[in-house]
Formats: C-alpha cells, sequence, structure tokens
C-alpha cells in the first residue's frame, strides 16, 4: 500500500497558525505583493488550483478545517509550483472574525459551503446575519463575495441575508467564473442539480 509522503516545513504551503490572539499580518504570507483574494471552505482545492493558475497575478488564500483535504491540496499546489497560494488550516469563523487582517482581500469565494440541512443545525451555516459585517471588515472598497449552492433552502438564506445587507449590492457571476467548476459542483451538476450563483460588491 503506498502511503503518501506529508510535505517538510520548507516545502508546504500551508502557513502555520501559531497564535490564536495575534493576528495573521497577510502581506507576510507572500513574498511578492499582490491582490490577495480568499476561499473558504476550499476542500481538496479544485477552485483554488485552477485559479490560481490562471491568475498569477493574484494572491489567494484558501482556507480550510480538513486536514486530509487541505494536504491533498498542499501537495498538489507545491508540485505545481504555485508561489500564489498559502494555505490555512483553521475553523473559518474565529479566523474571519479575529486573525485576518481588515481591507486585505478583493475578493472572498464561498463555494458549496456545507448546507447543514436539518433545521436545529442551521445556526452552524457559515453565511448568516453575521456574516456580511465579518466579510465587509476583510474586502477592501468595491471588494466582491462570489457564492454557489446546490442547496435551494441555503440559497434563500443567502439571498435572505446579503439582501439585507446595506453594505453590499447585488451583481452578476461574470461568466469566467463561473467555469471553473469545484469537484462538489460537477458531482452535483452530474446528479442533474444546478448549481446557483449570487454576488456582492462592497460599498
Ligand atoms: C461541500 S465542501 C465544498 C468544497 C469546495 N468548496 C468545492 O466546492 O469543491 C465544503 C468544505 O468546506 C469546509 N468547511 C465547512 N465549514 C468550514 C468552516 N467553518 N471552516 C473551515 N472549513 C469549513 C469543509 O471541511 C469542506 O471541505
Amino acid at each position: 500500500m503506498s502511503r503518501k509522503r506529508s510535505l517538510s516545513s520548507a516545502e508546504t504551503l500551508i502557513w502555520p497558525i501559531t497564535s490564536a490572539i495575534e493576528p495573521i499580518d497577510v502581506k507576510k504570507l507572500f513574498t511578492v505583493q499582490n491582490p490577495m483574494e480568499l476561499e473558504l471552505g476550499c476542500g481538496d482545492g479544485s477552485f483554488t488550483l485552477q485559479y490560481a493558475k490562471q491568475n498569477p497575478a493574484i494572491n489567494i488564500v484558501a482556507l480550510e478545517r480538513l486536514l486530509g483535504r487541505i494536504s491533498k491540496l498542499n501537495r498538489k499546489a507545491y508540485r505545481a509550483e504555485l508561489k500564489n497560494l498559502r494555505l490555512l488550516r483553521a475553523e473559518a469563523r474565529y479566523v474571519l472574525e479575529y486573525l485576518l487582517s481588515p481591507n486585505s482581500f478583493e475578493a472572498v469565494h464561498i463555494y458549496f459551503p456545507d448546507p447543514w440541512p436539518k433545521k436545529r443545525h442551521h445556526k452552524n451555516r457559515l453565511i448568516g446575519g453575521f456574516f456580511p459585517p465579518i466579510i465587509k471588515r476583510l474586502l477592501r472598497k468595491c471588494g466582491v463575495v462570489y457564492l454557489r449552492t446546490d442547496n435551494a433552502e441555503y440559497f434563500e438564506q443567502m439571498l435572505e441575508v446579503f439582501g439585507a445587507a446595506k453594505e453590499f449590492d447585488s451583481i452578476e457571476t461574470p461568466e469566467p467564473m463561473k467555469q471553473i467548476i469545484t469537484d462538489f459542483e460537477r458531482e452535483f451538476n452530474a446528479k442533474g442539480i444546478p448549481t446557483r450563483y449570487a454576488a456582492y460588491r462592497s460599498k
């Protein structure tokens, strides 16, 4: 049975979060300073890898809490010699609220976040009423949030949450962005479940 070799600390693209209190200085994540974008719940990186390869002048921070998924992305990104991608293994909400610097990102991507379909679990959803102000703080002026889901009911919640957020305007998702399909998306679409898109620009 073949075992995947772990990358050494010199090889890894996973940025170590060494303090639960000290904010992460996001500029230090990259050697070349370029506009930054953030993906939350990147899984094993099907979006991020394609996007990073197509956009070498965008620095991308991809966050995921599951070790297996982020390790897989780490190996692929390292092999592809991507210099514009850094990974954070963490719980999104804590990092968004306490560890990332304000006014840092031109865009935040959230694709197929866990829908938590049972009503008693809705409180675990990433996109709830608390979310727009947290994201607004991280975005630069006119920064954009891109959302996708397969779940009709969660989609309604996303529309309600951002519809009520005075600090955002609804915009169309650009077609070239839609062409970058994620692994989960491919699976859902193959079962006949369409992708629901929404995007919001920060005022
Ligand atoms: C359904 S998967 C979608 C993965 C990827 N975005 C895609 O479309 O292929 C959702 C991912 O978000 C991650 N995730 C969910 N909630 C999270 C949280 N609060 N913090 C960090 N990662 C989270 C999960 O571990 C999972 O990998």
